[in-house]
Parts: structure tokens; sequence; C-alpha cells
């Protein structure tokens, strides 16, 4: 597995964090690679063929997942999954916890200088969506802000999003956003984006590539996060690349109308709600000029039509944490753009293949909902 990029906010593991980090995304392995075939064999073995006899007709995906729970073979597969889901972020959580002094320390003198900024507004108050639960067990989720400095959410997501996509996001986590980036190149090589803004930063880890692929371009970046936000400034700051980060609820955001022309999100849909994602749709259309595009960036689920493999991703609804997933992955994006005012025409779903599809990461491809104002 690739190492990932340590620059100099990174935590600093000793021997015995590591391997307790180790440990918990090996078990992720170990429990996708040879435990979780077994509650398919269970599926396809015994619970479709009974329900279909009852029934006469295949199950729904909640019939799946309700029929899936009966079972103890999958019971402990889904227990264990939540659990080392906790124990990987408690073991991020407690490194982070030890080194925030240093690390703060560290995030307030950047090892460079490459123009960026970073602009906060205390009065940016988070959406439920993000304070209801802790999403995918982050502790604090990304809106954790325990000071003036902290930089703990952006520190924890940092090595948390890495040893969850088990190095397959790359060193620098940013594969979503760099395979975007090629699509983008080639799909549509004429489009030149003068001001770019990317809505659910985080701590900007996809942003980079869209500010190092068009690096003429004014590139902005907002979350309501704080902490990620302070993380993510220095951090690209230290990187050589020019971000302008600030604190914005993407539903409702402080700049002018028509005044990007290319707005690009990645992982953000899944994390809001109905009303939410609604409103951002609504604030794409009000930024755009005419032209411009917008691309949100998700995993391959929606185009899955087999119960038992849409029950498995409902998991991640029901037990992970990730209470709008299921919803966005069943909704008409089209639709809700069409309602925000881009025309039907205009609107796509496209595939940028992986740039790291040879790692065998996901399907090897990234879903882009995109639509030209
Ligand atoms: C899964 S993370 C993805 C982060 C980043 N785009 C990446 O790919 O690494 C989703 C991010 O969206 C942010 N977010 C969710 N709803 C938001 C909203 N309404 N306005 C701004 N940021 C939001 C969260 O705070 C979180 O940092």
């Amino acid at each position: 597995m690739e190492q990932q990029y340590r620059h100099s906010l990174l935590v600093r593991e000793n021997h015995d964090e590591e391997a307790r980090e180790v440990f918990a995304m090996d078990l992720a392995g170990h429990l996708a690679k040879d435990v979780f075939p077994g509650t398919r064999t269970l599926y396809k073995a015994r619970i479709e063929p009974a329900f279909t006899r009852q029934r006469d007709r295949a199950p729904t995906r909640t019939e799946a997942r309700h029929a899936l729970l009966r079972q103890p073979y999958y019971q402990m597969w889904s227990s264990l999954k939540r659990t080392d889901q906790e124990i990987l972020f408690d073991a991020v959580g407690e490194v982070v916890e030890h080194q925030l002094a240093d690390i703060t320390t560290r995030s307030k003198k950047p090892k460079g200088r490459a123009g960026g900024s970073l602009t906060l507004d205390p009065k940016i108050k988070p959406p439920r969506y993000l304070t209801a639960v802790d999403i995918h067990c982050m502790p604090g989720n990304y809106t954790a802000d325990l000071g003036k400095d902290d930089v703990s959410a952006g520190a924890i997501f940092d090595r948390g999003l890495f040893l969850y996509g088990r190095g397959g996001l790359g060193p620098l986590s940013d594969d979503m956003g760099a395979s975007v980036c090629v699509w983008l190149r080639k799909a549509h090589h004429k489009f030149n984006p003068s001001v770019i803004l990317d809505m659910g930063c985080s701590i900007g880890g996809n942003t980079l590539p869209f500010a190092r692929t068009f690096s003429k371009a004014t590139v902005h970046a907002i979350d309501v996060g704080a902490g990620v936000l302070r993380y993510g400034h220095a951090r690209s700051e230290e990187l050589g690349v020019p971000i302008h980060f600030s604190q914005q609820d993407a539903e409702h955001t402080s700049f002018a109308d028509g005044s990007v022309d290319l707005i690009v999100s990645h992982l953000l849909g899944h994390e809001t709600s109905l009303s939410g994602y609604r409103n951002i749709m609504r604030e794409c259309h009000r930024l755009l000029r005419p032209g411009g595009m917008m691309l949100h960036t998700e995993t391959e689920w929606s185009t899955e039509t087999d119960p038992f493999n849409q029950s498995v991703l409902d998991w991640e609804t029901h037990y992970n944490a990730e209470p709008f997933k299921t919803k966005l992955d069943t909704l008409d994006s089209a639709e809700v753009a069409r309602e925000a005012g881009f025309s039907a025409e205009k609107a796509f779903v496209e595939r940028a293949p992986s740039l790291r599809a040879g790692t065998k990461y996901y399907q090897g491809r990234w879903v882009i909902f995109g639509a030209i104002k």
C-alpha cells in the first residue's frame, strides 16, 4: 500500500499508535475480503429463495436488509464493521488529541507561502444534518471547534480519510479531484474557468488538483467547519497551492450572482439533506455565469440494481451515520437541478475513470452529476 504524504501538519504516530491505526485499517480489509462474502452466500442460498417462494417476487432493498438483519452471521459482520469504524476514528482521534498543541503551532506557521487566504465567520451556523450525528463515526464531526486556533477536525479528517480509504485515494487523498480534472480537460477541452468554487471542501484535498490544473484561475473553497478550514489553509500553503478558504454554508454563500465559472463538490451531496441539497442546487444556479458549469462528484451507487448490493449500500445509511446516502442514491438529481433553474438538456451524468483504478478502489471510476447554465 502507498503511504500517506507526510506534510508537516500530519499527525506523527509512535510505534504503538501506528500499530493501532493499521490494525483498524487491516481489519476493515479482512472484513471486506474474507467475512463479507459470506453474507452474500447467505442471501443467495437462503434468504432470496425463501422470500421468493413465500411472496412470489424478489425482495426490495429494504426487505433484503431487514431479512439479513435477522441472521446471526450478518449481525456479526455488521457489528464488527461498525466497531472497526469506531476503533479507527478513536485511534486517530487519540493521536490528534495528544499532539494537538504541536499541530496547532505548526498550522500557524505553515512551511510555505502560496498566496491563498483564510476567512472565518463565527456567525455561520452549521446545518442540522452536520450536527445531529457524527457522520461515519468521526468524533465531533466536521464542525467540532475547540477554540480560536483549533485544527483538530482537519487533523482527524486528514489521517482518518486516508486510513478509511485504505490508501486508495492516493498519498494526498485527492484522487477524486484529480480524476475529474483529467476528465474535464478531455470532455470540455475549451472550457477554461477563471473562477472556481469548491463546495464542502473540508481540508481542500480535492480542491488542490483544480488549482493545479487551472493554475491561472482564482480558486475558492468553502466549508462550514472552522477546524477543517484552518487545517486545509495551512496544508495548501505548505503544498504551494494558492486557495482562498472561507467559512460559508453552501446553501447560501456570499459570492455575487453569476460570479463563478466552475463549481465543484466531492462527496458533499450525500452528507446533506433533501432541502439542503435543493438549496445547494439553487445556489449553484445563482452563482454560475451563463455557460458556467457545476460538477458534483460521488461514488458510483445509483446504478446498482441488485437488492442485496443495494441493501449493503444502505448499511452506510443506517449503521455508519450517513443519513442521506440512500435518499441521494435514489434521487433524480436532474429533476432537482431543473427545479433549481438548470435546463434539463444541459444536465448530465458522467463517469470519470479513477487515476488509481489499478488499485481496485471502488469500481475505478467516479460519478459526476453536472449541468451547464
Ligand atoms: C465527505 S466531506 C468531503 C470533503 C472534501 N470535499 C473531500 O472530498 O475531501 C463533506 C464536507 O462537506 C461539508 N459540508 C456539508 N454540508 C455543507 C454545507 N451546507 N456548506 C458547506 N459545507 C458543507 C462538511 O463540513 C464536510 O467537510
